[in-house]
């Protein structure tokens, strides 16, 4: 059995509908069943939280793989980014340890580290840590940009692309290598042993070239964007091209931080999230990590259909 967290997410469902096809016996974690779709009538579904410990310990039994994707880029009512993404993985880790899990997949991000500017990748760097601190065989990932049609940072672009002009926090200078989740999706379906047909694996580390006892896998597109060509990608995608109007930081977190003091979680943006497109998420290695899984990541203009 393989549990799943994050099922609803942008990677979490293109990985479900991977999953269920190839006949993969899934759990999944999930705090709201309906937001499966179609896919939950194919999984077990263990209702749970990452700021409930016992919930996630009782979804772990007698499971073998566990894929853990649940995170939070902005704080919930439930718990902060820090308890949901770093503690929690943690607390994750230890269970999936006393429950005698075989395998941890884990995503963490490109940049992770324990002294960056954003709260988001300081709690991946603890979380990385605890899962390759542990003794478990592990696999990390660690993604730039993951996108998808329709996901919530392109649909929140093309409903700003109503407006006349884009806002755009900051001047847009950070780089990325934006990632398909549809690609992410299989280079994770490689690491469970379903590669895409006629790809060969090539050996990441460990005494085994097949199943090594650690790896990490960075994660990355074909190209390399600014923040602003990456948001006008989305534009043009959206069938609105606008001009975009970098809007300096300090104004956009003052903005942002009022509208959460006053709506909380429920706004459309938060500056936590804002602050991200500050810092460049870019691998040396490009995609040669997906190559190596036998996946080679498509073009965001191409995936979107962007003119
Ligand atoms: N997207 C990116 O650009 C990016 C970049 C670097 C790293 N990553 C990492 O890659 C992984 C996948 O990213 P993604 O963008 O596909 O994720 P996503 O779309 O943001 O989805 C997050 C998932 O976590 C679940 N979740 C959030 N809070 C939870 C809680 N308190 N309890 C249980 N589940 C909770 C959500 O469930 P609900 O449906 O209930 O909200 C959703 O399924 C994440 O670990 C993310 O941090 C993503």
């Amino acid at each position: 059995m393989l549990l799943l967290t994050g099922a609803t997410g942008t990677t979490g469902a293109a990985l479900l509908r991977r999953l269920t096809a190839a006949g993969v016996p899934t759990r999944v974690l999930v705090r709201d069943p309906k937001r499966l779709g179609p896919e939950r009538v194919r999984v077990q579904i263990a209702l749970g939280d990452l700021a409930d410990p016992p919930s996630f310990r009782n979804a772990l039994r007698g499971v073998t793989t566990v894929v853990h994707l649940a995170a939070a880029s902005r704080d919930q009512p439930q718990g902060s980014i820090e308890e949901l993404g770093g503690i929690a993985t943690w607390r994750m880790v230890a269970a999936a340890e006393k429950a005698g899990v075989e395998h941890f997949v884990f995503f963490s991000a490109l940049s992770a580290s324990a002294h960056n500017r954003t709260r988001f990748l300081r709690s991946k760097a603890l979380a990385e840590k605890a899962v390759a601190e542990s003794g478990l065989r592990h696999t990390i990932f660690a993604p730039s940009i993951v996108y998808a049609p329709g996901d919530p940072a392109l649909t929140l672009i093309a409903r700003l692309a109503l407006l006349p002009v884009v806002p755009m926090s900051g001047r847009g200078r950070a780089l990325f290598q934006p990632i398909w989740a549809d690609d992410a999706a299989d280079c994770v379906m490689s690491v469970l042993g379903h590669r895409p047909a006629g790809a060969e694996i090539r050996a990441a580390g460990g005494d085994d070239a097949e199943v090594p006892r650690s790896a990490r896998y960075e994660l990355a597109g074909p190209e390399t964007l600014t923040g602003r060509e990456l948001v006008d990608v989305a534009v043009r995608a959206a069938g609105r091209p606008r001009p975009i109007l970098p809007v300096p930081t300090a104004i956009t977190s003052r903005v942002l931080r009022a509208a959460e003091l006053l709506v909380s979680h429920r706004a459309l943006a938060t500056w936590d999230e804002a602050e991200l497109l500050e810092v460049s998420m870019t691998s040396r290695s490009g995609t040669a990590d997906a190559e190596r899984l036998g996946v080679s990541p498509r073009r965001m203009a191409a995936v979107l259909g962007a003119a």
